[in-house]
């Protein structure tokens, strides 16, 4: 493919330029105080796609926030990429611990990214990587080199849980219909070790709500005498996983796939570095299931999790209180072939049946979704690792992630296509945290990658 370097070199300043406004909009999908901001982004992607080359660009409206939709089909008999992204936000918060303001980009350099990195949220997940897509069209457009078919579908639910789009999908299959589904909305190992991404953890999440008394109390008066609500929220926690820390939720692990020793061995040939891992979050130790390994742990293995917990008083000074109520947000990861809906009626069951007779409970479902693996074999894998190579001069390593995006089994059974997840972000780019940054590297590689992966693509589907 001719001039993509030279393209990203001369362009490179309008790319970071175009991905900074883009980024100045709070498109936090889950607090309805940005909703205007949420439907300007769509508007402002919907410009780019056109900008881009795209045809029949198209706003499409759902229950919730919009779908961004565009195509360019040159030729019928030439196979079809459909690029998935999003274009909502996580929430900013906590904002004091930001060290330039979530929604003022900044270009910044550091030890890793002496080319410099934009702060913002949404920087890396998913802006930044979606629009490396959009400035990879537009470089094929430009210059008459488009192999294929493309279609955009760019969606501003994903934070939130992807409903609406899972409606859209189901009902349209001819619209959406692929060869493969290309996705840049993980991570890779390092600048210097490429992966791609060929599994994601399925997710369960639930709030629970434990009920005492009908009223907070006076915790000297009632004090020992009737069920405390958070004390008795914080021991059912903890009597979700054992001393080994395996999960106890009955049933739980029936489903879960058992790698191989060899596929273990496998994957402990990826280069890790321990050390930098406890030096990069400032503990002494890591902690987790026993006889598993870190990479392990955080991919191949389930996980539940206390994402968020209260109750009672947290003002200032003290107050001599037994809360009537305590509440807790928790999260399972899961892996292939644990059905998530199962799962959240296993953890129901047995959630309720931790509960002492003092306190009533509840477990209120939200959003869930399953996993998915992909093999290396297909044509999608193997046109993605040749690019990889083209550009990073060495084959990429298939790693499975243990971040959820739960559309992409659904797009499987209902598009019956395989996604390919090229992904150009670090574990260090603090994504859902404050000061998320995106590496300028990791952005314009992405761009000069991504068409590659569209000729691979095509020529290999000729043989
Ligand atoms: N892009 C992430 C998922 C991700 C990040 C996967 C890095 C692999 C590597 C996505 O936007 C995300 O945050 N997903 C949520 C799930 C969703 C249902 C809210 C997640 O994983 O928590
Ligand atoms: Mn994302
Ligand atoms: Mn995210």
């Amino acid at each position: 493919m001719q001039n993509i370097d030279s393209y990203v070199e001369k362009n490179k300043d309008r790319f970071i330029n175009e991905l900074i406004e883009l980024l100045k909009i709070p498109s936090v999908s889950a607090d309805s105080a940005f909703k205007k901001d949420v439907l300007k982004t769509a508007d402002e992607v919907k410009k780019s796609l056109e900008k881009a080359g795209c045809d029949h660009v198209e706003i499409c409206e759902t229950e919730g926030y919009p779908i961004v939709y565009g195509e360019k089909i040159i030729d019928k008999n030439l196979p079809t990429v459909l690029v998935y992204g999003h274009y909502d936000v996580q929430p900013a918060d906590p904002i004091e611990l930001w060290t330039s303001p979530p929604f003022e980009p900044v270009i910044k350099k550091t030890e890793l990214h002496p080319e410099g990195a934009i702060y913002a949220r949404g920087a890396c997940d998913d802006k930044g990587q979606m629009y490396m897509h959009v400035k990879a069209m537009e470089f094929m457009t430009s210059t008459n080199q488009l192999p294929c078919n493309v279609k955009f579908m760019i969606e501003g639910e994903e934070e939130v849980g992807s409903v609406n789009l899972g409606k859209f999908v189901k009902e349209n299959h001819e619209k959406l219909k692929n060869d493969v589904i290309l996705i840049s909305d993980t991570g890779m190992i390092s600048k210097e070790t490429p992966s791609i991404t060929t599994g994601l953890r399925g997710l369960s999440y639930v709030e629970v709500e434990v009920t005492g008394p009908n009223r907070d109390l006076h915790s000297g008066l009632y004090g020992g005498a009737v069920a405390n609500p958070i004390n008795v929220l914080t021991k059912m926690i903890a009597a979700l996983h054992d001393e080994n820390n395996h999960i106890t939720i009955p049933g739980f692990y029936d489903k879960v796939e058992n790698l191989s020793d060899e596929e273990r061995a496998q994957m402990a040939k990826a280069p890790f570095s321990l050390e930098d891992y406890k030096k990069a979050l400032d503990i002494d130790d890591v902690y987790g299931e026993k006889g598993y390994t870190t990479n392990e742990r955080n991919s191949i293995r389930p996980t539940l999790d206390v994402n968020g917990i209260w109750g009672g008083y947290i003002g200032e000074g003290a107050k001599t209180v037994i809360a009537s109520k305590a509440f807790a947000k928790i999260s399972m990861r899961l892996v292939p072939h644990q059905d998530w809906e199962e799962i959240t009626q296993l953890f129901k069951k047995h959630f309720e049946s931790l509960a002492p007779k003092g306190v009533k409970v509840l477990v209120k479902p939200h959003h869930g979704g399953q996993g998915y693996v992909t093999p290396i074999d297909s044509i999608g894998y193997q046109a993605a690792s040749k690019a990889y190579e083209e550009t990073f001069g060495k084959t990429p390593i298939p790693q499975r992630s243990g971040g959820s995006i739960p559309i992409v089994s659904l797009f499987e059974q209902e598009l019956k296509s395989k996604t390919i997840l090229m992904g150009f972000g670090l574990d260090s780019d603090a994504i859902h945290s404050p000061n998320e940054h995106f590496g300028i590297w990791n952005y314009l590689k992405g761009i000069a990658t991504i068409p590659l992966f569209y000729k691979h693509f095509t020529e290999l589907s000729k043989k």
